[in-house]
Order: C-alpha cells, then structure tokens, then sequence
C-alpha cells in the first residue's frame, strides 16, 4: 500500500511532475516503431509525458522529431507533406527542413529563405535501435543507451509491436515485475503454446506453480526480480526478470540468457501508456518460434485495440471460459495483461490495495523507484557503480545450492 504522496509520484509525469523530469532529462525514451516511420512516409503522431511531437522519416533515412505544433500558428504537423527531407506546413505552406530548420516561408516573398532564420523549432536528438526510434526530450547532455541486449541486432533477430493501453505506465511496469500472474492470468495461453514435451521452452511450463519464493536485487540500472521454484528432483527453477529502468523488462523467453521477450511500457501521458512487447534473440534462428506464438495477422502499431463494451469486459469470451479457458481473452498474450491492468483504473488507487507474499517484487520495485526519483531531486543516483554493456533476463533449471545472484 502507498501514500497517495507516493502513488503521485509513481504515476504521474505530466508538466512539473518529477518522475516526468527524470524521464526527460535522464533517460533516452522509447516512442515509435523504426518500421512505422517510412522515408518520405506519413508523419507519426507521437505523445509522451502529456506533449504532443511529430516524428518523420526523410527521404535519406534521417529522422526529424519536433514539437507537433508548427512554429507559425500552431497546426500539427503530422498532417504535413514530408518530402523534399522537410515537412511542409498544410496550413501556410512552412518547410521546416529535418534538421529543425524554417527554410521556407512562402508568403514572404522575396524573404521566403530567410525569414524564418531566427524562429526556433523544438526539434530531440534521437537514435534507432532494437526495431525502435528512442528520443531524447532533455536539456542535458545526451544520455548514455541503456544497456539492453537487442539494441543492436540485425531486423530479423528482433520483433516488437506496440499498443497504446488506457492505464497509467506504472501499471505495465508492475505487471512485468509480477511474476507469480503469469501461472495464473496466462494459464491458459502457456498451457497452450508449450503443451508440447520437445516445445524449444519446457521450463516456462513450470510457472504454472503460483507458490514460488520471490527474492529481488537492487542495482545501479534498476533491478533484478527471481521467482525460484523447488523441482522434486532437489533442483531449482529459476526466472529473472531484469528492469531497466524507468521503462523496459527483460522477461525470460526460454532456457538461455541470448533471447528473450521485452515489455516497455512508455507514459503518453498520466492516463495512458504505449507497451511495446516483443521478443528479441541474439542467436538465430529461435526468433522464429517466437513469432508463431503471436495469433494471426494484426496491425504492430495497433496490437492490442481496447473496446471496453457494454459490461466493461473488453470483448471477455465467457463462452471460451465455459470451456476450461482461465482468462476468457484468448488471443495473444498481451491483450490478457492489457485488458487486466486497465481493469484496475485509469490510474491504480494503491491506498486501497492489500499486498501479499508474492508481491515483494512490486514492493521493491516502488521503493526502488522512490529513492531514485529523491536521489534525482538532489542531483545524485540512488546506487552508484558499474552498470554491464548487456542486461539480460535468465530462466534456468540448476543447482539449489548454486546462488541465482552469480548467475545472471
Ligand atoms: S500554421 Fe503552419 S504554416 Fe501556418
Ligand atoms: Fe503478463
């Protein structure tokens, strides 16, 4: 349970709030698919942190990403041309060249190149990396790459999709460090997709035991979660999720530490979030399988589509239910976590929550969260020391005497 004070600070990151700040000034933000922004394509619409941005792929590869509003009178700019490495204005026919600069004020005549020389536009440093376009809103010095495993592997070797979930972010982070409602929420979707005895991922078949014991690491870039489970044989099963913070989970895929499946949850605002779910595997080709588990054709900018329908139940098959399926949802994985965390309010009241055995993890995971967000305040980091190139989740069967802490 928490103070309202302290849900506040957790969850909100619009205007002045200082989680918002942190994320602004200290962190490279995850905001759009590379794949959705096309050369000479459509603008992109993104929202992060309350504020509204356009973000542009030009004809040579570069990508633009500015404030939406045009700097004459305020249009969006998503509805721009984009040609010419420059998006136009609709409105007043502006060209505002990739780079952030005004080079065409058609209206002014013979002063059309210049004119706008001295008008500023709020245009962020970005960089791709893992199938995504990372941005920087700050004022600072740019911030170092978080030390994800996938960041740099070829396209075929990473999958990612992204849903917009009508939940506050911090809801999509929990839900990834919470690892006893994978046996049950997901119940039905392991059981189906790792029903078979040579399926490349048998341990994961394992968490269907929801009494595991739970022990979490703090570290300097976050923090790493274990749920260990006793084998009848005297082994132990061990899954490590590793955070990153503030944004992604590394959650284990199979039994190597090379692959894995990622949840980042990124605000748009303090009501919604962007998940961006997929896998990555820096061994080929064992992505592939992972593709299979996804169901049929969907859009990846639009993954999971909300509709809370008359009984707010998300489109839940009670028929299916009636048949043995637990959660009612049975598509993909993550319209299951979705529709759940958006079944607990816009924004989770957690003074009203009572916390039990298996949420040690959510308990660590805010007060690591808090001391960061203080250590911030005054210009410091809550842990200091050295943060490894590559983090990585770990799911493994092994000695119980062997520590999980030396493993991953
Ligand atoms: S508002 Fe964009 S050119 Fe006038
Ligand atoms: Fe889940």
């Amino acid at each position: 349970m928490l103070t309202e004070e302290q849900n506040r600070l957790l969850t909100e990151v619009e205007g002045d709030a200082p989680f918002g700040q942190m994320m602004r000034e200290r962190y490279w933000i995850p905001c759009a698919r590379s794949a959705a922004l096309v050369a000479d394509g459509p603008p992109q619409h993104v929202r992060l942190l309350g504020d509204d941005y356009v973000a542009f792929r030009a004809a040579d590869g570069r990508i633009g990403f500015f404030d939406e509003a045009c700097p004459h009178r305020g249009a969006s700019l998503v509805l721009a041309h984009n040609s010419d490495c420059a998006l136009r204005c609709l409105y007043h026919a502006w060209k505002i060249d990739v780079s952030g600069k005004i080079v065409d004020v058609p209206s002014e005549g013979a002063r059309a190149a210049t004119f706008g020389e001295n008008i500023k536009v709020n245009h962020y440093p970005t960089f791709e990396g893992g199938g995504l376009l990372w941005v920087y809103l700050g004022k600072g010095d740019l911030p170092v790459r978080p030390p994800l495993p996938f960041l740099d592997l070829a396209d075929d070797l990473v999958w990612v999709c992204r849903s917009v979930s009508p939940s506050n972010w911090f809801q999509g982070v929990e839900g990834t460090i919470d690892s006893v409602h994978v046996g049950t929420l997901h119940q039905s979707w392991i059981g189906d997709h790792y029903k078979n005895e040579d399926s490349k991922n048998p341990s994961i078949a394992l968490t269907l035991d929801s009494h595991p014991r739970y022990e979490v690491e703090d570290t300097p870039f976050g923090m790493k979660a274990a749920a260990l489970r006793d084998l009848a044989d005297g082994r132990q099963y061990i899954r490590v999720t590793s955070y990153v913070m503030p944004f992604v989970s590394l959650v284990p895929a199979g039994g190597t530490d090379r692959e894995g499946t990622m949840f980042i949850a990124v605000p748009r605002d303090n009501h919604e979030h962007m998940l961006f779910w997929g896998f990555w595997s820096e061994e080929p080709p064992r992505l592939e399988g992972e593709k299979d588990m996804t169901v049929g054709e969907r859009d990846l900018d639009n993954w999971v589509k909300f509709d809370e329908g008359p009984n707010r139940t998300w489109g839940q098959d009670r028929e299916a239910m009636a048949k043995g399926h637990f959660s009612g949802f049975t598509g993909c994985i993550v319209d299951e976590d979705l529709v759940i965390q958006a079944s607990q309010g816009v924004i989770q009241d957690r003074t009203k929550e009572h916390l039990c055995s298996s949420d040690v993890g959510i308990g660590r995971l805010r007060r690591r969260l808090l001391d960061e967000i203080a250590a911030w305040q005054n210009g410091l980091v809550a842990i200091d020391g050295p943060v490894p190139d590559k983090v990585r989740p770990l799911d493994t069967i092994a000695d119980a005497k062997q520590p999980w802490r030396e493993m991953v």
